[in-house]
């Protein structure tokens, strides 16, 4: 099987999308502050994003241009269009902001309600075709260890505090197995402060369950001696 680059902070961007759907159901949108909090969790989804789209355009799809232009063109106009939504939902969350009155907040919630759950349905469809189709693409021209050199790049490009909001949902997003992968990996390559980073995060954003048993996965991992 194939190395796929973008499972873990796929999943993460899925938790949040799932996450932050049923936060926004649960919201009174027709009060000031409820909306105003679930409004907040929209803003970091728009934003983590965007980011990424903009990512894989410049790590992914730029250098596939002169190689496979049709592949690299359909993700970037897929790019386009996904920030198009974004754009539609930013237009409503400010107008949300500045409604006056409590029915006029819920006229316009639910128009973002709805807005929102067109960003969605394109995310979805969006990263299932990239992991099918781009990566059809990629794994054509590329190996995967050329592959793991190219998302190595783009972590190294990341601000560290914006690399652990996307930590923390990919934490939430997926399995113990992955998790236990990537901790792994980041325990016998990378220095011992970021895996005491990522273990607090882990702690705080799993159930004491299953943070148990990544937790005992990674410290089973031998570190190699110098
Ligand atoms: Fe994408």
């Amino acid at each position: 099987m194939r190395y796929n680059s973008f499972n873990q902070i796929h999943k993460g961007l899925r938790a949040m999308l799932y996450e932050a759907a049923l936060a926004l159901q649960h919201a009174d949108l027709s009060d000031a502050a409820e909306g105003e909090e679930a409004l907040q969790r929209l803003e970091e989804v728009l934003y983590l994003f965007d980011s990424h789209a903009h990512h894989e355009d410049q790590f992914f799809n730029e250098p596939l241009e002169q190689i496979n232009p049709e592949v690299a063109t359909l993700f970037e106009q897929e790019h386009k269009e996904d920030h198009r939504l974004a754009t539609v939902l930013y237009d409503l969350i400010s107008q949300w902001r500045e409604e006056k009155t409590a029915a006029g907040r819920g006229i316009t919630g639910r128009n973002l309600f709805y807005a929102f759950n067109e960003f969605i349905a394109f995310n979805l469809c969006h990263m299932n075709k990239e992991e099918l189709v781009l990566n059809e693409a990629l794994w054509k021209v590329y190996s995967d260890e050329e592959i793991k050199a190219t998302e190595q790049a783009l972590v190294r490009q990341t601000p560290p505090d914006k690399m652990m909001r996307y930590a923390k949902w990919m934490i939430r997003g997926c399995n113990r197995v992955e998790l236990a992968n990537w901790l792994t990996e980041v325990k016998l390559g990378a220095p011992p402060e970021l895996l005491m980073v990522l273990l607090k995060l882990a702690e705080e954003q799993l159930t004491p369950h299953r943070f148990a048993a990544v937790k005992e996965s990674v410290n089973a991992a031998a570190v190699p001696a110098d």
